[in-house]
Parts: C-alpha cells; sequence; structure tokens
C-alpha cells in the first residue's frame, strides 16, 4: 500500500476531500485504524492521561513517548506517523525543538512531528522544517498551555478570531504542513481553512476543516464520564471489554474455561 505523504493531504485540500486522523499509541489500535483507513496517526502527548494516568498531558515525557511512537510507526502500513513534541521538550529554543524532533525520527521512525503555540513557535517551525522535519501546528486551544489559557476554553471567540487567523498563516509561512486548530468557533475555523493552502484539522472545530482528529478512547468510548461536546461516540469499547472481563472471571471461577478444547 502506499504510504500517506504531507503532499497527498495538501492535495486532497485542493481537491475538496477530506481526511481522518485518530490519535494511537500502541500495535492493536495503530493496525485496526491503519486497517480502516485512517489518513493520518497520532501519537499523541495525551498519551500522558490515556496511557500513563496522569490527570493533564503536561507531565508525558519524550523518553516515554517514543516507545509508544516507534510500536505505531513500526505497524502503521499506510498511515502518516505523527508524534506530539511533549511540554518542555520544544519551547525553549529551536535547537531544542530540532533535537527533540530528531528523537521521534530516529528513535521511533515517526514521519512527522506536531507542536502546539501560534506566533511564538515560529522559529521552532523554521527550524525543524529547514532541517527536514516535517511539522504539523497545533492551535487554539492548546492544552500544553491550559493554565495559562485558564482552563479548556473555546479560543478565538470575537475579536480573538483574527489572531486565529494570523496564527494559521504564520504557521504555514514557517512551513507547517497541516495546522490542527482545537476549540475554534466553526464560522473562524472555516475562516481560517480558506486563508491558507495548508490542511488544516479541527477537534471542536467545527465541519469546515479539511480534516478531523479525534482522540480514540474518547472517540470509540473507552473513556467514561462526561465527554467534551466536541467527541462523538462512535462505539462503546469499555462496556465490551467489561462484559469480556466479566465473563472470564466468570467463566474461571465456575470451572467452565479453559474447557477441553483448550487444553493439551
Ligand atoms: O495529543 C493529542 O491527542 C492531540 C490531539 C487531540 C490533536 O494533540
Ligand atoms: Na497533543
Amino acid at each position: 500500500v502506499r504510504r500517506i505523504r504531507t503532499h497527498h493531504l495538501r492535495e486532497m485540500k485542493q481537491r475538496g476531500e477530506r481526511f481522518a486522523m485518530l490519535t494511537s499509541y500502541d500495535q492493536y489500535s495503530a493496525q485496526v485504524f491503519d486497517e480502516a483507513g485512517i489518513e493520518v496517526l497520532l501519537v499523541g502527548d495525551s498519551a500522558s492521561n490515556n496511557v500513563f494516568g496522569n490527570a493533564t498531558s503536561l507531565p508525558v515525557t519524550v523518553d516515554e513517548l517514543i516507545p509508544l511512537a516507534r510500536a505505531v510507526a513500526r505497524t502503521a502500513s499506510r498511515a502518516l506517523v505523527v508524534a506530539d513534541l511533549p511540554f518542555g521538550s520544544y519551547q525553549a529554543s529551536p535547537e531544542q525543538a530540532f533535537h527533540t524532533a530528531a528523537r521521534f525520527l530516529k528513535e521511533a521512525e515517526a514521519h512527522a512531528v506536531k507542536l502546539e503555540g501560534g506566533l511564538a513557535m515560529v522559529p521552532q517551525v523554521r527550524k525543524l522544517t529547514e532541517g527536514g522535519v516535517p511539522v504539523m501546528a497545533h492551535i487554539g486551544f492548546t492544552p500544553q498551555s491550559e493554565h495559562n489559557l485558564g482552563g479548556y476554553r473555546v479560543q478565538g471567540r470575537g475579536e480573538a478570531g483574527e489572531q486565529v487567523i494570523a496564527e494559521a498563516r504564520a504557521m504555514e509561512e514557517a512551513g507547517a504542513f497541516a495546522v490542527v486548530m482545537e476549540m475554534v468557533p466553526g464560522d473562524v475555523a472555516a475562516e481560517v481553512t480558506k486563508a491558507v493552502s495548508i490542511p488544516t484539522i479541527g477537534i471542536g472545530a467545527g465541519a469546515q476543516c479539511d480534516g478531523q482528529v479525534l482522540v480514540w478512547g474518547d472517540a470509540f468510548g473507552l473513556r467514561t464520564g462526561r465527554l467534551p461536546r466536541f467527541v462523538k461516540q462512535y462505539a462503546d469499547l469499555h462496556g465490551i471489554l467489561l462484559d469480556a472481563a466479566r465473563t472470564y472471571a466468570a467463566e474461571v471461577k465456575d470451572g467452565s474455561f479453559p474447557g477441553p478444547e483448550h487444553t493439551f
């Protein structure tokens, strides 16, 4: 199968074809999503709260994310594999960003990296792209800055809409191949999508983006409790796994598993 490349996403935008992105942190999910034709797999720093049990995305480290990215990159034969640069691993300088990104490309064999931030990250995006690292930008609500942004809030309402557009333009100008917009009003995201020639990928940014992304445990029902409004739940994996685990435990206890057919 032909590998999805960054230029394919740009060509899809030009043709008006949308594409799908999901997070993935391991072999099984990467295999299923690749087979399903998901164009982009993101080894998100959302692994912090989806794999490692932290409350936010902030604590996860480069050393923790690299083995996950390696598993996804080894498994996916078609999808473009993008690795998130975790908090603290790129903000300090373009050199720091390059050092971290190179680790994801060399040690994990990811195809691209993603970083959060608008105008302040222009030097980082430029350094990476000039050094041969494809960069996906992430603007609007940026979870690594949640303490600065005052929690999970929609960004770019009213006058601030212009700022989101300016940030997307700056990311394109600096060389980013795509831009994620998180929790941005749908009309602002639609304007951004028209204003830039690189693909926009929405999460809580309405239907006019060129692509969409969701955290897979949210979309397929592993996460329980209240979900953000922008999540649509496509499956109840929590319920399916719970039933399976309970049935297994019950059969072990009543002696019906293993049966003769499972016994040597
Ligand atoms: O880490 C993540 O899962 C993300 C996506 C939600 C865009 O950054
Ligand atoms: Na992220």
